[in-house]
């Protein structure tokens, strides 16, 4: 089965709301809405900014997705500084981030963390876009294989096959994030069928086959294509591109 490729930018802690809303407005003015026929595409700009940055795509009829970096299991109630799946679903948010590795190393996010987050989302309607990627270390001792799938099991634990095939799996290499430093296509594509063969294992091989997997570390618009040539590759989440709206577009646009 053909799946519809997902392009996303992750803004991570970066733009001031004037700049976020110049961001938006740059990639609106420069999308062609009928490229969302053959991609999806998402942006996910700090919690701050989702009203605003989404504001500026429903103004112009853009069919640009927004979502969250990050989300709390909880629907509401005393805890500080968090953002629930009701609020996210409030300012048109389609989904969330889950399990990013910068939220598992500095912030202490674990595999448990990451499920309550998948099944809160999926009872909100939204979806996940759940992040799983070993370290330079667990790939050195050549553990990378086992390391990420487990954390593809724990992060989709409990769930029937049609709310797994509504979540999109992001594979990002911690020591290709930021660095420059790109998985190369094989090694990315063998990952992501690895993570496929725990998905059609969880859930059946119809359910694997409609799941998209990311590609995330370093994806830039100088080697976009060969990585969304390799079969198990549906699109990518993208930190440092993202903030730039022309590479962002032409990252879309590699996807068409
Ligand atoms: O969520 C995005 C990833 O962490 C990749 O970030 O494209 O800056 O390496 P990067």
């Amino acid at each position: 089965m053909a799946r519809k490729p997902l392009m996303a930018g992750n803004w991570k802690m970066n733009n001031t709301y004037a700049e976020a809303v110049v961001l938006a407005q740059t990639i609106s003015n420069n999308f062609d809405k009928h490229w969302t026929d053959s991609v999806d595409v998402l942006v996910c700009p700090p919690s701050i900014d989702l009203k605003p940055v989404n504001t500026v795509f429903e103004f112009d009829h853009q069919p640009i997705q927004i979502g969250a970096q990050n989300v709390y299991w909880e629907p509401k109630g005393a805890f500080t500084g968090e953002v629930s799946v009701p609020m996210l679903k409030d300012v048109h948010c389609t989904c969330s981030i889950v399990g990013h590795s910068e939220r598992r190393g500095y912030f202490g996010e674990t595999n448990e963390d990451v499920n309550r987050k998948v099944r809160a989302l999926l009872d909100g309607g939204l979806y996940a876009v759940a992040c799983v990627g070993e370290s330079l270390s667990v790939r050195d001792e050549g553990g990378a294989e086992e390391f990420v799938c487990a954390q593809v099991r724990a992060a989709f634990a409990g769930l029937e096959p049609e709310e797994a095939g509504k979540c999109v799996v992001a594979y990002e290499p911690i020591w290709a994030i930021g660095t420059g430093r790109t998985a190369t296509p094989e090694q990315a594509q063998d990952m992501c069928a690895a993570i496929r063969a725990t998905l059609a294992d969880m859930f059946g091989a119809e359910t694997a086959d409609e799941m998209r997997i990311l590609y995330g570390g370093s994806m830039n618009v100088g080697n976009v294509e060969q990585l969304l040539a390799q079969p198990d590759i549906d699109g990518g989440l993208v930190g440092g591109a993202s903030l730039k709206a022309d590479q962002f577009v032409q990252l879309v646009k590699a996807c068409l």
